[in-house]
């Protein structure tokens, strides 16, 4: 019998960020996230007989190429998922592995890749067993958590939270949740990303570095209460579609977390000049013309500009004209909110 599964997922962006840990891949502070539409992995995993002694067998094929430096990290991941996928030992794991967005772009792949990584164990899980598997996204999510954090989140479409909150019924830090969309103004679901490419390539420090400095940062206490606050107030702002809430809580996110990476020992820094230069501008464009773009950034220089459909046209034609000639070879992602994750034949 031969089992292969083929899924596709895609990437995320915080509102509310996930920076530092407890325990084994369980997030310091709750956080949410839209799913992005563009930026996705396209991943077929397939077994096939042993042929070796070692407990786990792994071939990773990334852009059709053969990719021996990846087998570490996935070999990790099927140690840490070992309970619940207890057949990966008995078989020689195959990883084909395809990214829509280029590698050099800067733009982190463990979300969408490590979603659909845990989406192909589990259809490989219920071919083997023959049964369905009750709550199957929910085991996506519980084990692209032990992955990656933020892949958890990416297993939904929409707005999705990660991490026990009281005002967010049937969370935890375990696996996200969607956000109902009854509790969510309408217009927040046709907000569009665009992401501006200040810098190529692999981050300066990875953001598992990054998350671990935070057990010794002296203002981690007081930013796990404000993430917490934040959750609230946005979860607030997304109901009544009030954007200058919206905006206040996403900006002072990404200002914050960029905050604790430069209050922690060692110190450093992600920005480069360009990321200034891009906030600036968009701060003055919203000033002067009283529309709606928002700034976030992730653990990376590139910005992430959200903004409502409606004013697509004039904030498109402003990125155009002030924002890509500070990018990268001109690069950017323009990505619409995504409805998650889609089984591939
Ligand atoms: C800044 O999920 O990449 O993007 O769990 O170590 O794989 P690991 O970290 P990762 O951290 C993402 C951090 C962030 C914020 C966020 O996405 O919430």
């Amino acid at each position: 019998m031969q089992y292969s599964a083929k899924w596709e997922s895609p990437s995320n962006i915080a509102l509310v960020k996930y920076w530092g840990k407890k325990g084994i891949q369980l997030p310091a502070n709750p956080s949410i996230s839209f799913t992005l539409d563009e930026a996705k992995t396209i991943t077929k995993v397939s077994l096939e007989e042993k042929q070796s002694q070692n407990d786990y067998e792994v071939t990773v094929l990334y852009q059709g190429k053969e990719m021996p430096s990846f087998e570490g990290k996935i070999i990790q991941f099927l140690n840490r998922t070992s309970k619940l996928f207890t057949f990966t030992k008995d078989y020689k794991v195959v990883v084909n592995t395809v990214n829509t967005f280029p590698h050099s772009s800067g733009i982190a792949s463990s979300a969408s890749g490590m979603s659909a990584l845990s989406l192909c164990l589990c259809s490989i899980e219920e071919q083997i067993e023959g049964n369905k598997t009750l709550d199957f996204y929910r085991k996506a999510s519980f084990a692209a958590r032990l992955g990656s954090g933020s892949a958890c989140r990416s297993l939904y479409g929409g707005i999705v939270s990660w991490g026990a909150h009281a005002q967010f019924p049937g969370s935890s830090d375990e696996f996200a949740t969607e956000l109902n969309q009854s509790e969510v103004f309408e217009d927040f679901y046709s907000f569009l990303d665009l992401i501006l490419i200040v810098e190529e390539g692999e981050k300066a420090v990875s953001s598992t570095l990054g998350h671990s400095l935070l057990d010794k940062n002296p203002f981690a206490h007081t930013r796990f209460e404000e993430a917490n606050k934040n959750m609230a107030l946005l979860k607030d702002a997304l109901k009544e579609g009030d954007l200058r809430m919206f905006t206040k809580i996403v900006e002072a996110e990404a200002m914050m977390l960029h905050a604790l990476m430069m209050t922690s020992d060692p110190y450093f820094i992600l920005m480069k000049p360009a990321t200034l230069e891009i906030i600036n501008r968009v701060w003055a464009f919203r000033k002067q013309t009283g529309l709606h773009p928002v700034i976030t950034l992730d653990a990376g220089a590139n910005v992430h500009m959200l903004f409502p459909e409606q004013e697509k046209d004039v904030i498109l034609n402003f990125a155009t004209e002030q924002l890509l000639p500070l990018c990268k070879n001109k690069q950017y992602i323009c990505s619409k909110i995504g409805s998650g994750p889609k089984k591939l034949d």
